[in-house]
């Protein structure tokens, strides 16, 4: 089954074709990055207008490359939400559009579930059940996930997001918009030893993250050391943001007594992240699976995916396309 994958949900439009005999053939990505860089953040129209350039050029783009056209896909996935209304309505009137006038079953997807599945794009694929631990632009979750739409959630931010707390230190630090890349740049010509930042919630006993006390504590220290301390303070602050979200991994893992720790979202592009968890899972013998690096920030391959597990068990949601902007993981029903 080939299926077509559409996510709109924010700065992104991604466009993909998943095989589920061939795996991935083709996907394509145009980030909004520069259009809403001068705003230091997402404008949501300027985004929705964005998306309705672009989809249907990349779209072609990715048949092309794939050797395909319309009338060898077999099924349309979309981001259903969470994300922007207008952002969502572009792609989900696109992959309804088509569903109808090509007469093909179409599928709603949860974007985090889009993420959660997206290791499973990568060899070695991990084996179910496993931790995920989703660490995003706007969440921040400590998932058991049991098979594909089975999913507990074991623990989550009480604030900010990791990405967001990446996000406004770039801000505090005077770095560019998106900035978890920018901070990490920054951080590896920085001192991580200079300065001590807290480690929030670390050892709470629970798998609750709070990175809004790190956020404070990083603007004190900006003020207090000036612009020359800035690549110091980067390397601080990621630190104590990476080891909090290893340190509940591991405690997830050993709560569970499970041995397979699965990362996505775009946090997990994070390369001091992977570091530490990489040299953790040597020395305490688990595995850890990342998505392609590609794939970690949004993208239509994982919708694609998710869309297809869906499709194949029965789960199609033609026509009736009405977004979720605001949409609990833990409402997404299990396709089998
Ligand atoms: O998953 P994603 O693309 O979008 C959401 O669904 O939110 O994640 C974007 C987030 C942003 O906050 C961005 O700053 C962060 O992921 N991010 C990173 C890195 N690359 C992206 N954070 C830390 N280190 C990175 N290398
Ligand atoms: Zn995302």
């Amino acid at each position: 089954m080939r299926v077509l994958g559409i996510e709109s949900s924010c700065d992104e439009t991604g466009i993909a074709l998943y095989d589920t005999e061939r795996g991935l053939l083709a996907h394509a990505l145009h980030t909004q990055v520069a259009l809403h860089a001068e705003y230091g953040g997402v404008v949501p129209e300027l985004a929705s207008r964005d998306h309705i350039r672009r989809v249907l050029p990349l779209t072609r783009r990715v048949l092309g490359e794939a050797g395909l056209t319309l009338s060898d896909i077999d099924g349309i996935a979309y981001t259903q939400g969470p994300g922007l209304a207008g952002a969502l309505l572009v792609g989900a009137s696109v992959a309804s559009g088509l569903a109808l006038a090509l007469d093909l079953p179409s599928v709603g997807v949860h974007h985090l579930e889009g993420h959660l599945l997206s290791p499973l794009l990568a060899e070695p694929r991990p084996e179910f059940p496993f931790i995920a631990l989703l660490v995003s632009g706007g969440h921040t979750q400590i998932m058991r996930v049991d098979g594909v739409g089975r999913y507990e959630l074991l623990g989550e931010t009480l604030d900010d997001a990791a990405g967001e707390a990446f996000d406004k230190t770039a801000q505090l630090l005077g770095l560019g918009y998106p900035g978890g890349p920018a901070v990490a740049k920054l951080a590896e010509t920085g001192d991580p030893s200079r300065f001590k930042l807290p480690r929030p919630m670390l050892n709470s006993g629970n798998l609750e993250f709070s990175f809004s006390g790190l956020k404070t504590a990083v603007l004190n220290l900006k003020i207090k050391e000036g612009d020359e301390a800035r690549a110091d303070i980067a390397a601080a602050f990621q630190e104590a943001a990476i080891d909090v979200l290893a340190g509940k991994s591991l405690q997830a893992l050993r709560q569970t007594g499970m041995k397979r720790l699965v990362v996505a979202g775009g946090v997990g592009a994070n390369r001091l992240l992977r570091q530490r968890l990489d040299a953790e899972a040597s020395k305490r013998r688990f595995q850890v699976y990342y998505p392609p690096l590609d794939l970690c920030t949004d993208n239509g391959a994982m919708i694609a995916y998710a869309g297809a597990m869906r499709l194949k068990a029965g789960r199609a949601t033609n026509g009736s396309f009405g977004i979720r902007p605001r949409w609990d993981l833990a409402d997404l029903n299990a396709p089998d």
